[in-house]
């Protein structure tokens, strides 16, 4: 038996942001992203609840892929504070921190269990309305994305007002984000018809709108989509969960920093070649892994069909490749500059073993080795 559940209540259309003079609570504690005060779009909030007379604590110590030590600070001032409610704002790292800080303050004191909103400030991961909170762990040198319904924000609010500020590098990485959680949640072994409707509009709003917003930051129209497109995609692989290819970008962002979204970025059309079974030299064949018609579903809605499966599977790679071309997202580990080789290929081996573990990993269409995971890194460079 399957179920499909929406558990966030969703804002969003113009002024959005709106809804927070709505909210009847006394005192909330916003946890967000030092670029969010500092760049002033803190405004857009805060002015809100004034209007309202909401009180309120700006916690800001958020880092990108944020560690445990960051959640364990968290807790001590939300259980301090005893906010009424909890509002996110800011990317993934601080959703993903603030969902883990309202679970764990929970855990000490049961008592503890206020309604989490959240407002991204990035148009990538979908975390506002995802069961999901990826933590560092910089001594094991990995990301664990912790999963738990009760992480599930209660309401997510999209502005797209809030993501004007986005600078052209990050607008790609977190736009190729969403482009990889659509794909991989529409071939993972957990995909069902909800989650590839989701799925499905979140790729043609990326195809029609992605590069649109990294050329144009002004251009209101191309980021709404992309807002609800990264909160579509959020929500077909939060019932279908993802693939490898996140399980392997985990380890790429624990290990170098690589940000989230380009990591997955550079490993996308490795691992379609890979789980389609589906090189450049490949010849056609009377059968294909099931994920190859998915995948050519994919390159159809992206207008890049072809003549058959195995054009159909090159053109998207190509497509993908394109894309990031367009928007100056590096195509190999190397490329990225300030990563040593000697260094990058001496952690391949831990970093496979912890992309075996990922809970990303489980819901593959292709189950991998070791070696297989280790000679797609060895291709990334
Ligand atoms: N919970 C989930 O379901 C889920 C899914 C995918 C990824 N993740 C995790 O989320 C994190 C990545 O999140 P992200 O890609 O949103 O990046 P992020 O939150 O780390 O932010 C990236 C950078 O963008 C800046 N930024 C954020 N909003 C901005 C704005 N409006 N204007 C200008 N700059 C802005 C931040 O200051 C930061 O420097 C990773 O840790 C990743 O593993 C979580
Ligand atoms: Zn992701």
């Amino acid at each position: 038996m399957k179920n499909f559940e929406v558990k966030t209540k969703i804002y969003f259309g113009q002024n959005a942001l709106d809804r927070l003079k709505d909210l009847k609570y006394k005192k909330v504690t916003i946890i967000t992203d030092p670029f969010v005060v500092t760049g002033g779009l803190i405004s857009q909030i805060t002015s809100r609840l004034d209007e309202v007379g909401t009180h309120y604590e700006i916690y800001d110590d958020v880092i990108p892929d944020p560690p445990v030590e960051k959640v364990i600070a968290g807790v001590t001032a939300v259980l301090k504070n005893e906010p009424e409610c909890i509002v996110a704002v800011g990317g993934g790292s601080a959703m993903d921190l603030s969902k883990s800080i309202r679970k764990f303050a929970n855990h000490i004191d049961p008592t503890f269990n206020p309604p989490l909103v959240a407002i991204p400030t990035t148009s990538g991961t979908g975390s506002e309305v995802t069961p999901f909170s990826v933590i560092t762990d910089p001594q094991a040198g990995t990301k664990y994305p912790l999963a738990s319904d009760d992480m599930v924000p209660d309401e997510a609010i999209l502005d797209e007002e809030l993501v004007k500020s986005v600078p052209p590098s990050i607008t790609a990485d977190t736009g190729m984000d969403v482009l990889t959680h659509a794909i991989e949640a529409y071939v993972s072994t957990n995909n069902n018809e909800f989650s590839a409707a989701l799925a499905e509009k979140a790729v043609e709003i990326c195809g029609q709108f992605l590069i649109r917003s990294y050329n144009d930051h002004n251009d209101t129209h191309a980021r709404r989509k992309m807002h609800i497109a990264s909160c579509l995609a959020g929500l077909a692989f939060s019932s279908a969960s993802l693939g490898l290819n996140h399980g392997m970008a985990h380890q790429l962002g624990a290990q170098f920093h690589i940000p989230h979204g380009r990591a997955n970025a550079i490993l996308l059309p490795h691992i379609i070649e890979y789980n389609s079974h589906i090189t450049i030299n490949s010849r056609s064949r009377k059968e294909y892994a099931p994920c190859v018609h998915k995948y050519c579903n994919m390159a159809r809605i992206l207008g890049v069909n072809n003549l058959n499966e195995i054009t159909t599977i090159h053109a998207l790679i190509s497509f993908i490749r394109f894309m990031c071309t367009e928007m100056n997202i590096p195509l190999s580990i190397s490329e990225i500059g300030g990563i040593s080789e000697n260094e990058y290929k001496s952690r391949i081996s831990a970093m496979a073993d912890a992309a075996l573990r990922d809970g990303t990993t489980a819901t593959n269409p292709r189950t991998p080795t070791k070696e297989e995971i280790m000679r797609i890194y060895h291709n990334l460079w």
